[in-house]
């Protein structure tokens, strides 16, 4: 499947909608991604299979990481390699970027999510207690260049 990413813009909304509403519990609504897509150091991207819209991610560059502030992949297009795809773009910015580690945050019932980041070398770091109302999370992070990180 030869898939694509461009800039997400204000065209994109209705769709992207429609894919965080279906994958959501707590789906951000048309004001939230406005805010988000206003603050600075964040960007968000769609990835596309020819002209249908299959996935979109948001992140946001701080000073010392990439945070994935949002990411999801249509249903319709799920065990199809997309996820993997995007986080490849992710970290290609990060790099370009010049920032060492990527962080996400993940439920902790979001099993799926945390297979996809763990094959990804994603590592949990910290459980973040009542993250999602009742929910507990994980703080997951990738080190890009491990050895300088940590020296
Ligand atoms: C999690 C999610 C992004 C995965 O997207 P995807 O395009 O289906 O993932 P990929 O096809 O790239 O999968 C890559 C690997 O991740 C793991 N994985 C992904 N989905 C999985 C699932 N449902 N069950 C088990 N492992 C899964 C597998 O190891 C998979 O490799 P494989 O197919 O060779 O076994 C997608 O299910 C989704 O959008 N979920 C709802 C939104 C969400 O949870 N976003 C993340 C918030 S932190």
């Amino acid at each position: 499947m030869k898939l694509s990413v461009r800039a997400l813009h204000h065209v994109d909304l209705e769709e992207v909608l429609r894919i965080e509403q279906e994958c959501f519990p707590s789906a951000w609504t048309d004001t939230e991604f406005q805010r988000f897509l206003a603050m600075d150091g964040v960007r968000a991207f769609i990835v596309a299979y020819r002209r249908l819209t299959c996935g979109f991610y948001v992140v946001e560059l701080d000073s010392q990481r990439l945070r994935v502030l949002n990411l999801a992949v249509d249903p319709v297009f799920r065990r199809r390699g997309v996820a993997r795809f995007l986080l490849g773009k992710i970290e290609a910015l990060a790099k370009a970027q010049r920032r060492p580690r990527i962080e996400l945050e993940v439920r902790e019932t979001n099993l799926a999510a945390q297979l996809l980041y763990r094959k990804a070398g994603y590592r949990a770091v910290e459980i973040l207690r009542e993250h999602y109302g009742n929910e507990d999370g994980y703080l997951m992070r990738r080190e890009l260049w491990p050895h300088e990180s940590s020296a």
